[in-house]
C-alpha cells in the first residue's frame, strides 16, 4: 500500500545484492512510496550479484562504488546529481563485511589485517560516504541518511566477532558525523539496529540458525524481518521523522529490552 511518503525524493542505495537483501527490500518500498534511486554495490557484487533484476523493477540506474575508495564515491554522488539534476534527500548505507567472520577465525584469534579491512568496509566507508556527501554538498536540507546495525554493538554475541567493534564504531560515527550535518546542513543521520534476518551476510554468522530462533522467543513481538525493517527506513527517509537525528534505533521487536523471556524460561526448564 502506497502513501506516497517519499513522492519527490531521490536518493542512493548502497547494499542490494540479491532479493534477501535489507537494502533489496528497502529499494522495493522506496519505490512503492513514489521515491526515486540510483543503486550502488561493489564490483564483485555487481558480477556476483542480481541488482539487474532490481534496477529493472524500479526503473533505476546502477553505479558502481566499492564503498572504501573515496574516489568511488565521488563519482557515484556527481553521477547521481547529474541524474537527478539536483541535490538528494535520502542515502541508505546497508554494507557490512567481516574477513574474519567470513573464513572462521574466532575473536580470542583474529587476523588483525583482517579485521583492519573489515572495520574499513562495515564501519570506515559510513564515514566516507558522510564526508564525500558532505564536501560535495549532495544533500538537501532535511534529507536523511540511515545505516544499518545490530545489538553486539552494545552486548555481548560471541559469534560476532569483531563485526561488534565495526557496528559500536558505525554507530559512533552516526552521532558525530550527524552532529555536524544536522547543524550545517539540516541532515538527519541514524543507524537502525535490526534483528537477525536470513541474508547472505547475517547467514555468514556461525550458529546463525541458533541466534535468530534464540532472539525470536525473547522479543515480545517477534523478531523484525528486513520487509519491516524496509518500513522503518521508509519513515526515517519521510518527512514524519525530521527531528529524529544522531540516534541508533532499535528495530528488533523488544528484545534489546528484554532480560528474559517466559518462552526462554520454559525452554531451559523442560
Ligand atoms: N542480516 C542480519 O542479521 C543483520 C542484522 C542487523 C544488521 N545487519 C546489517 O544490515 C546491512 C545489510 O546486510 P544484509 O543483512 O542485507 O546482507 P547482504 O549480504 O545482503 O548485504 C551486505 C552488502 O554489503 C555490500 N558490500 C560489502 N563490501 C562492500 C564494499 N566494499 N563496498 C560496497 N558495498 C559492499 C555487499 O555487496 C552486500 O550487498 C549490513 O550493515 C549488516 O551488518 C544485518
Amino acid at each position: 500500500m502506497s502513501n506516497n511518503l517519499l513522492k519527490g525524493k531521490k536518493g542512493i542505495i548502497f547494499g542490494a545484492l540479491d532479493e534477501n537483501s535489507i537494502a533489496w527490500k528497502t529499494a522495493l518500498k522506496i519505490k512503492e512510496q513514489g521515491g526515486d534511486f540510483v543503486l550502488t554495490n561493489a564490483p564483485v557484487a555487481l558480477r556476483m550479484g542480481s541488482i539487474n533484476e532490481l534496477a529493472k523493477e524500479t526503473t533505476s540506474e546502477i553505479i558502481s562504488a566499492d564503498a572504501t575508495r573515496v574516489e568511488d564515491l565521488e563519482n557515484l554522488i556527481l553521477k547521481t546529481l547529474e541524474i537527478f539534476d539536483g541535490k538528494i534527500d535520502f542515502v541508505l548505507h546497508s554494507i557490512g563485511m567481516s574477513v574474519n567472520v567470513r573464513k572462521g577465525r574466532k575473536y580470542t584469534d583474529l587476523n588483525h589485517d583482517w579485521l583492519a579491512k573489515g572495520w574499513d568496509v562495515s564501519a570506515v566507508s559510513f564515514h566516507k560516504l558522510l564526508q564525500t556527501l558532505y564536501k560535495l554538498d549532495a544533500m538537501n536540507e532535511w534529507g536523511s541518511i540511515v545505516a544499518l546495525s545490530y545489538m553486539a554493538a552494545q552486548r555481548v554475541f560471541p559469534n560476532y566477532n569483531d563485526m561488534a567493534e565495526n557496528k559500536a564504531y558505525l554507530e559512533s560515527i552516526a552521532r558525530s558525523f550527524g552532529y555536524f550535518f544536522g547543524k550545517e546542513k539540516k541532515v538527519r543521520v541514524n543507524t537502525i539496529s535490526q534483528s537477525p534476518t536470513p541474508t547472505t551476510a547475517g547467514k555468514g554468522v556461525t550458529g546463525f540458525d541458533g541466534f535468530i530462533t534464540y532472539a525470536e522467543k525473547m522479543s515480545p513481538l517477534g523478531n523484525a524481518t528486513a520487509d519491516e525493517c524496509a518500513d522503518y527506513t521508509v519513515t526515517l527517509f519521510s518527512d514524519l521523522t525530521r527531528k529524529v537525528t544522531l540516534q541508533n534505533l532499535y528495530h528488533d521487536g523488544g528484545f534489546s529490552n528484554v532480560g528474559v523471556s517466559q518462552d526462554i524460561i520454559d525452554i531451559i526448564s523442560k
